[in-house]
């Protein structure tokens, strides 16, 4: 391979301004006739993909293949809830089938590799991509991860309908100062270790082809030039052999943050810490021939980044068939089919989680003589896909409004009312609301954040429901007939007012192309809610970041003694925590134990605790293990979630389920950041949310 076809390999072009436009693609007919594509961003299609497959194949010198790349987030053609709707299943082999579909449509259109699982740990509301991740919990984030890992990429990645998937961003991406999207990040060694590294490790340990650079910096190093995290800790520690990824545009980014003086620069110190693949600079292609050729570029490091990028394509089986992706035949008989449409149903309604219901008003009788639906997202479409929708579209989704009218029977008057629009207040909608709520039994009011104030770019300072629809539930409220709020938004919200007035709150995300099925089959019962909270919600803004497994300090917050870590203005304890969610039944935790007082380190404890559904209904619940390291050598979390199982019982059912703790469950990273299991005693806390009351001691003795 001369330089330049070998840093044509490294090169990933941007194909999304072309997309609809089959005539587009051709400006980069002649880069794949001389061996200057490496892979593509955003084109798919079968025809599309077939078309620039087979100009590499056929026409080039070599005739490598090139990949066909994208952002297939949660679903492809058929959406499921977002990200961290899907984390509040708590469901792994549900999460694992959302994303094995994805991979079954999305390969159909020729794409070989999505820039997904988002595994970066967000404990800050205000970045928008909190909606792209599990949430706040490194054991939660990390079963998700693996299960969207094994999902997307199956058991054989050459097969035609598996991709490769990605870890991003790598890494620390979600701790950017002030919640701000791309933002600084200064975090100690230890929070990497313990917090943000950990997904990344359980999607590698899953066999994740594929990982990507985060935009940020991390202490004075950003990840682009970060040779430290992108080779010693993630290949050497962590044992990746895949691909490394930039992310959009970031290679010549080094420029921006002034640790590169020109483009050839940033080339340079990106390649040499271990970003294989650029994605859309171009710095590679156009800069590095040179620095080759004077030396400047040792081969061996260039060569090893081709040789990753060649054995991604030989993986994906393409050496021998490039075509093996894309079918038209698939691309119409395997995507939105009835069976994805059931899943992504399913998935939905298991990620709802019932905040609140006070007064049984869920679920509603399908019998009421009149129902109104009111809000700005009653009727909504494009908003119940949520962000990166892929090929989405809004034709396909079944609004709550549609799939209530289908629900209820034939006695039953269903009144719409808009009530307010999505950011504004619009008074003469508002009044049609009050009209139709006075003339209900009951009211279900549809409101939220728009899903585009959530996602990349999409920080905010306010975490507070838009005023126009703040006012429009207000209003509702103050008639006095039973109502329900059913909350759209792709982060945790202040919502303490609803939280305080109403009686019950049915948090929905944005739930995919099912949403109104999905809300129609809880809101009258026929599924009791289980989804629990991924993320805390904060009661003001001003506690961010507010997390379920925090330290204990000096000074734990006690009402009653003033020099204790507390504010003044609002209480340090969330509104809703970590893990919450109600159902229509209710279950009581019986007979916590350990099998074993005492353990060694390297043993593991088996833990059981029976649950029993003691209300009268059928449903899910999430069963959740926590683990508290009593005395440590280092500082160690108030608890921290170490199982968790989502487990159905009919009323009076009960069934005892066992937990195992070993050595990866008890240990921390010492001060050397080498894992270690300290003697001393363990607390293990069960329950249906993180602050289970049940608790239970065991000892770990010996070294
Ligand atoms: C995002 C990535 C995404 C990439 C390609 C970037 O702006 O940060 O998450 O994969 O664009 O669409």
């Amino acid at each position: 391979m001369t330089v330049e076809e070998k840093l044509g390999q490294l090169e990933q072009f941007d194909a999304r301004a072309s997309m609809n436009d089959a005539s587009e693609p051709k400006i980069y007919d002649e880069k794949l006739r001389l061996g200057r594509v490496g892979s593509f961003l955003g084109l798919s299609g079968a025809s599309l993909t077939r078309r620039a497959q087979r100009i590499a194949v056929e026409q080039s010198r070599l005739g490598i293949p090139v990949l066909f790349a994208d952002d297939v987030v949660h679903g492809f053609r058929t959406l499921f809830p977002v990200p961290l709707g899907e984390a509040a299943s708590f469901d792994v082999d549900a999460v694992e089938r959302a994303a094995r579909i994805a991979a079954v449509e999305a390969t159909a259109y020729g794409l070989h590799w999505t820039y997904a699982p988002m595994v970066d740990i967000a404990r800050d509301p205000r970045w928008g991509r909190i909606v792209e991740g599990s949430g706040e919990d490194v054991y939660l984030g990390s079963a998700m991860a693996a299960a969207r890992v094994r999902g997307l990429q199956g058991k054989d990645l050459a097969a035609n309908d598996t991709m490769m998937a990605t870890a991003k961003h790598f890494v620390a991406y979600g701790a950017a100062e002030g919640g701000r999207d791309y933002n600084t990040v200064d975090i100690s060694q230890r929070t990497l270790y313990e917090t943000y590294l950990p997904p990344f490790r359980a999607a590698v340990e899953a066999g994740v082809q594929s990982v990507m650079a985060a935009f940020n910096e991390i202490g004075g190093v950003p990840m682009h030039a970060n040779h430290e995290l992108l080779t010693t800790v993630l290949r050497g520690q962590m044992g990746f052999d895949g691909v490394v990824v930039s992310d959009f545009h970031a290679v010549h980014e080094l420029i921006d943050h002034g640790v590169a003086a020109g483009p050839q620069e940033a080339g340079l110190l990106a390649l040499r810490a271990g970003v294989d693949v650029e994605m859309t600079s171009e710095t590679y292609l156009r800069q590095l021939p040179a620095a080759v050729r004077d030396g400047r570029l040792a081969t061996e490091v260039l060569d090893q980044a081709v040789r990753r990028v060649l054995r991604a394509k030989h993986r994906l089986g393409l050496f021998d068939d490039p075509y093996r992706y894309c079918s038209e035949s698939r691309e119409r008989v395997r995507t939105l089919t009835p069976l994805h449409r059931q899943a992504a149903r399913e998935v939905a309604r298991k990620s709802f989680v019932l905040l609140k219901n006070e007064g049984g008003v869920l679920p509603l009788s399908r019998r009421l003589a009149t129902l109104a639906v009111v809000g700005p997202f009653a009727d909504e479409r494009r908003n119940m896909m949520g962000s990166w929708a892929a090929i989405g579209r809004v034709e396909d989704v079944v609004t709550p409004l549609d799939a209530i009218r289908s629900a209820v029977g034939a006695g039953t008057r269903v009144l719409h009312a808009k009530g307010a629009s999505l950011k504004a207040a619009d008074p003469v909608a508002l009044a049609e609301a009050e009209r139709v709520t006075r003339e209900a039994d009951a009211v279900l009011v549809f409101v939220g954040e728009d899903y585009d104030m959530s996602g990349e770019a999409r920080s905010r300072s306010s975490l507070d429901l838009p005023e126009a629809q703040q006012a429009l539930v207000r209003a509702l409220q103050a008639i006095g007939k039973p109502l329900a709020v059913v909350l759209f938004t792709g982060r945790p919200l202040t919502i303490g007012w609803l939280a305080q007035h109403v009686s019950s709150i049915l948090l929905a995300w944005y739930p995919g192309t099912e949403a109104g099925h999905a809300i129609a089959d809880v809101i009258f019962g026929d599924h009791s809610p289980a989804g629990r909270l991924p993320v805390t919600f904060p009661r003001a803004v001003g506690q961010v970041p507010i997390y379920y497994n925090h330290k204990r300090t000096g000074r734990p917050p006690d009402a009653a003694v003033e020099h204790t870590s507390k504010y003044l203005d609002v209480s340090w304890t969330p509104l809703y925590p970590f893990g919450h969610g109600l159902s229509y039944t209710s279950f009581e935790y019986l007979d916590l134990n350990v099998s074993a007082q005492k353990i060694h380190p390297a043993d593991t404890v088996e833990v059981r605790v029976t649950l029993v559904n003691t209300g009268t209904r059928a449903g899910d619940e999430v069963v959740q293990l926590y683990v508290r390291d009593d005395v440590a050598s280092i500082t160690r979390p108030v608890r921290q979630l170490r199982g968790f199982q989502r487990v159905h019982l009919d009323p009076d059912e009960r069934r005892t389920l066992v937990f195992k703790l070993g050595p990866a469950d008890l240990s921390f990273y010492g001060s050397d950041l080498q894992p270690v299991v300290e003697p001393g005693t363990f607390t293990v806390f069960a329950g249906g949310s993180s602050v289970a009351p049940l608790s239970v001691q065991f000892e770990v003795v010996g070294s």
